[in-house]
């Protein structure tokens, strides 16, 4: 499949950022500012707290919903988890997984990225699953095994069905927050070897099918050379989201 037929879309992850009422101003601002947009799925993943307002304040508009993180268990005694179906009840249709935050602060691994893939996929909801090797592991030439695990870690056992309803992000740790991003040229290269671990795993026609976002630093000045790239699907953007206007121009990196 060429890339032409797959819908880019572009993420926003607030992370540990805003209230209530400033997600709700944000969120007003970005949807009268893409209301035009419909060749880009766009996604927003507020904090937990603020999913019921702005599922509320995107009603009726060209916004998805996301949370940034899902437990793998539906219910039970598990003190401060929020699980797939409480996500779906308040209104998303995605949820990250395996941010390389969760990674490095809250011991998330493959495994339990895997778990809660699943717990989401159960209940309907779209996982956006985080891979990225750190800067150590890129100089010491790691990149492609780190990928490949996180990869192959992350969507253990899931059906070709099942995979098309993911979304992969590739977020090398060292372009996150940093304001230094990876080249077009070092994202493609990622980028094409995780269509190819796909291919080997599927096929080429499942591979072709699925939608590969980078993320780390994006911005409105490097957006449209990133998905310029053949293999560059979609963004997911963390800081230059919290602003209405740095997120409307990535969203509308085509025009
Ligand atoms: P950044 O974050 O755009 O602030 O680098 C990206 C992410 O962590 O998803």
């Amino acid at each position: 499949m060429e890339k032409t037929m797959r819908t880019p879309i572009i993420a926003g992850n607030w992370k540990l950022n805003k209230t209530i009422s400033e997600a709700v101003a944000l969120t007003t601002a970005l949807k009268a500012l893409v209301a035009e947009v419909s060749d880009v799925e766009i996604i927003v993943a507020p904090p937990f707290t603020a999913l019921a307002a702005v599922r509320d304040a995107i009603a009726d508009s060209n916004i998805h919903l996301s949370a940034q993180d899902v437990y793998s268990e539906d219910s039970g005694a598990f003190t401060g988890e929020v699980s797939a179906p409480m996500l779906k009840d308040v209104g998303c249709d995605y949820v990250i997984i395996g941010h390389s935050e969760r990674r490095q602060y809250f011991d998330e691994t493959n495994e339990s990225v895997n778990q809660k893939v699943k717990a989401a996929l159960a209940h309907g909801l779209k996982p956006i699953i985080c891979v990225g090797e750190q800067l150590e592991e890129r100089e010491s030439g790691q990149t492609e095994a780190v990928i490949e695990d996180h990869v192959t870690g992350g969507t253990a056992g899931l059906s070709a069905a099942e995979l098309l309803s993911c979304v992969i992000a590739y977020e090398p740790v060292w372009a996150i927050g940093t304001g230094k991003t990876a080249t077009p040229a070092q994202a493609q290269e990622v980028h094409s070897f995780i269509r190819g671990l796909l291919t080997k795993a599927y096929s080429a026609e499942v591979a072709s099918q699925l939608c590969i976002q980078y993320g780390g630093s994006v911005k409105p000045e490097n957006a449209s050379e990133l998905m310029a790239e053949p293999d560059v699907d979609g963004a997911l953007v963390g800081g230059a989201s919290l602003e209405a206007e740095s997120f409307a121009q990535i969203v509308k990196f085509d025009q």
